[in-house]
């Protein structure tokens, strides 16, 4: 891939993301919508710069402020479409005279393309040296798309398909809405096209009659009907998002992964999992989530940001963000790590168990129904069933515990933060700590046990009607 890179020629890509999704009936703008949990439109800008887009142009107007936002960090030069006047007016808003060398024009709506579909388009533009080309596919149902005409086997022309007859809605090779031209193809024609159609729009496709008349060098060039597919529905949004969850499966699994069922399987394309984990159903994996390699994820298993070692369990219905589990955990089932937790390795964090921001420490256990947080926990403790950390005062400031190594916490008790609990003390059940504890001692809080001898008199037997 990469000498494939090598081979073509840098190009500019400008994408179109300036309309406004009017059938996504969403506030949202629609190049905005995830896929898969990435805007669609940042796809779109990864499959160009991994193609080799030296530059990228987005040609914004809808919704500018909040698009601006989420691709600024992309190294992208933003453009403003003020009227979304069409294609042709889209692609001039993008300061087309400071174009040079081979320009590629794509929708910012088309979230399943990728590099590899892109790279072989640039390959054969240079390699038939033409000044314009348009990229098609054939579909079963081309629905609105616009239609390529040919004569003798030779493009001829774009019909779109509100403009077309009966017999041009009948021909099934469609404008995918990717074009790569020469920059001086684009000044040249692009002030040149008027807006006579049925919409009044300025449509980009009228680029090619113009190409055409004038004897330049126009070619299609066919590609897979992937790149066809533009979301411009709520529909086609989860269509494109159940694609992306499959072809991530089919990855994850060539590469050693066991996943159960690849249909209720959701694993975002950032996501990196080990070769002999297993994957049960339901199991939802965000972010820059890493997986080690024979960790088993039981069902309905959520996880995000998070790094996951190797050989850990994570039980039925776990819930993990921004936290860290070492090699040989145990977590779960019904588990939950909220941000900034670390687990050591060979940890065990049962059932009913809540931790936030806590360093738990190597084959420590913390089995059932317990909340930690903001605390430290040393290695080989053992948390007893019910313990609560009290963290949150009165004056709605945090506080700390730490737990020394090889500390005993015996089940229900709490430890009113701030504290300090030093290594191999031992904590009574039942204790609400609010001193510290030193090193070794054992501290019980606690009321004491009062027996009343005969505190139940013996009562005479009633005479109860049945
Ligand atoms: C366009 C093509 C059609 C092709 C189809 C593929 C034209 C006239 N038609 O139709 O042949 O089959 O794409 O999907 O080009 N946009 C702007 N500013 C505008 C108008 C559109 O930025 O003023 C952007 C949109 O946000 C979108 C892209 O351009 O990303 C395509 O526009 P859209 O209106 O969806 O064109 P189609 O009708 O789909
Ligand atoms: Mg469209």
């Amino acid at each position: 891939m990469n000498s494939q890179k090598e081979k073509s020629k840098a190009f500019t890509s400008i994408i179109l993301a300036a309309g406004k999704g009017t059938r996504m009936a969403s506030p949202l703008p629609k190049v905005l919508h995830p896929v898969a949990g990435q805007p669609m439109i940042l796809n779109v800008i990864e499959a160009c710069r991994s193609a080799g887009a030296h530059e990228i142009r987005v040609v914004c107007g809808h919704g500018l402020t909040l698009v601006k936002n989420v691709i600024e960090s992309s190294d992208v030069k933003v453009f403003v479409q003020a009227q979304q006047l069409g294609t042709a007016d889209a692609v001039k808003s993008a300061h087309i005279d400071s174009l040079e060398g081979i320009v590629m024009i794509l929708n910012g709506d088309h979230p399943l393309i990728t590099a590899q579909d892109l790279l072989p388009f640039v390959e054969e533009f240079e390699k038939q040296n033409l000044d314009l080309a348009v990229v098609t596919c054939k579909l079963k149902n081309p629905k609105e798309f616009g239609r390529i005409v040919r004569y003798h086997g030779q493009l001829a022309a774009i019909v779109e398909a509100k403009d077309a007859s009966a017999d041009t809605l009948k021909i099934n090779e469609v404008n995918t809405g990717i074009y790569i031209a020469k920059a001086e193809t684009l000044k040249e024609y692009l002030p040149q096209i008027k807006n006579l159609n049925s919409k009044g729009e300025f449509y980009l496709t009228d680029i090619l009659g113009l190409a055409l008349t004038n004897r330049d060098k126009v070619g299609a060039l066919v590609g897979h009907s992937r790149v066809a597919f533009g979301v411009n529905t709520q529909a086609e949004l989860s269509q494109a998002t159940q694609f992306v969850f499959k072809r991530k499966v089919k990855s994850l699994q060539e590469k050693g992964v066991i996943v159960i069922d690849p249909k209720s399987t959701y694993i975002e394309e950032s996501v990196q999992v080990g070769p002999g984990s297993v994957i049960y159903p339901g199991v939802f994996i965000k972010g820059r989530t890493q997986i080690g390699s024979f960790t088993v994820l039981e069902p309905q298993v959520f996880i995000l940001d998070s790094i996951i070692g190797d050989s850990v369990q994570i039980r039925a219905g776990s819930y993990i963000e921004k936290s860290e589990v070492s090699s040989k955990c145990w977590v779960g089932p019904y588990a939950r790590l909220r941000p900034n937790t670390h687990l050591g390795e060979e940890a065990h964090v049962g059932n009913f168990v809540e931790l936030k921001k806590v360093k738990f420490g190597k084959r420590s256990k913390a089995g059932h129904l317990t909340y930690l947080g903001d605390a430290e926990v040393g290695e080989d403790v053992n948390i007893g069933c019910g313990t609560i950390t009290c963290n949150y005062a009165v004056d709605k400031k945090k506080y700390k515990t730490l737990i020394g190594n090889r500390v005993f916490v015996g089940s229900d008790t709490q430890f009113v933060a701030p504290l300090q609990v030093g290594d191999d003390a031992v904590i009574g059940s039942g204790s609400t700590i609010t001193k510290d504890v030193p090193a070794k001692a054992l501290a019980v809080a606690r009321g004491k046990q009062v027996i009343k001898e005969n505190y139940v008199k013996a009562q005479p037997p009633t005479d109860k009607e049945d």
